[in-house]
């Protein structure tokens, strides 16, 4: 069975003070809670130091995004190396905000993800449609395609160890969650793809996530569906107790 990974993506909030009490207080919060994955992806600049005040401790610490190339002339630009250097294990990928706001294509997705991995870094890889894609009933069509690209020439291994977050564009910082039987739906067509393209085993093995307006009193339900491994989360998890309550109700639905 798939350990629930519950993730807090904290975009450009909190400054290095912030990350640091943060991450202190959090992690004597966490430190007996066992049978999930715990992550927070503070921004860049937090990175190291909320790896230090992590250190020996079951918080995992993410990039929000990385640069597909080791080094190079590309101002404002982190890679892999760097930001493996300063600590973290994961990156989010493609985040819906980079895809919108930045240009980020399913082809950049692609060269982020190799890029991760040949960094050692485990990918955070984020799909979605947007509420017009659903409305036109194209949401399967835009995940065949985000899957498609953005994991083209992945090996079945690397699959394996991947963490696809669905995040319905339409739900993000919006307080309008998809319900459970949305999202299981999206997860069981991802998981099918994922199984076609890469294995059974591959598909098995890798973490299908879901994001979008996750808080405390709607965890329990999504996470009550068993083609949900976890949650990518936003805005609830700048609080250090709702990203607790998060983290351990997300664990206890999938134990029961
Ligand atoms: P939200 O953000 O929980 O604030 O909707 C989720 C995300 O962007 O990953």
């Amino acid at each position: 069975m798939r350990t629930p990974f519950i993730a807090g993506n904290w975009k450009m909030y909190k400054t290095v003070a912030e990350t640091v009490k943060y991450v202190k207080e959090f992690r004597a919060l966490v430190k007996d809670v066992d049978g999930v994955e715990i992550v927070v992806a503070p921004p860049f600049t937090a990175v190291r130091a909320a790896a230090e005040a992590a250190r020996n401790s079951n918080v995992g610490i993410a990039a929000q995004d990385l640069h597909w190339e080791r080094e190079g002339a590309f101002t404002g630009e982190v890679s892999g190396a760097m930001i493996r250097e300063a600590g973290a294990e994961y990156v989010i990928v493609g985040h819906s905000e980079r895809r919108t706001l930045f240009g980020e294509s399913d082809a950049s997705v692609n060269r982020k993800i190799a890029a991760a991995c040949a960094a050692g870094l485990c990918p955070i890889v984020c799909i979605g449609e947007t509420f017009d894609q659903r409305e036109r009933q194209e949401t399967f069509d835009v995940l065949d395609r985000q899957i498609k690209q953005g994991l083209d020439g992945l090996t079945s291994d690397r699959m394996a160890q991947l963490v696809v977050a669905y995040e319905p564009v339409w739900a993000i910082g919006t307080g309008r969650n998809a319900t459970p039987e949305q999202a299981a739906e999206a997860h069981a067509h991802i998981r099918r793809r994922l199984r076609q393209w890469f294995g059974p085993d591959a598909a098995e093995l890798c973490h299908v996530i879901y994001g979008g307006s996750v808080k405390p009193d709607n965890i329990t339900s999504l996470m009550s569906q068993p083609e949900v491994d976890g949650a990518l989360v936003g805005g609830a998890s700048l609080d250090v107790r709702s990203f607790l309550e998060i983290v351990t109700k997300g664990r206890d639905a999938r134990l029961r």
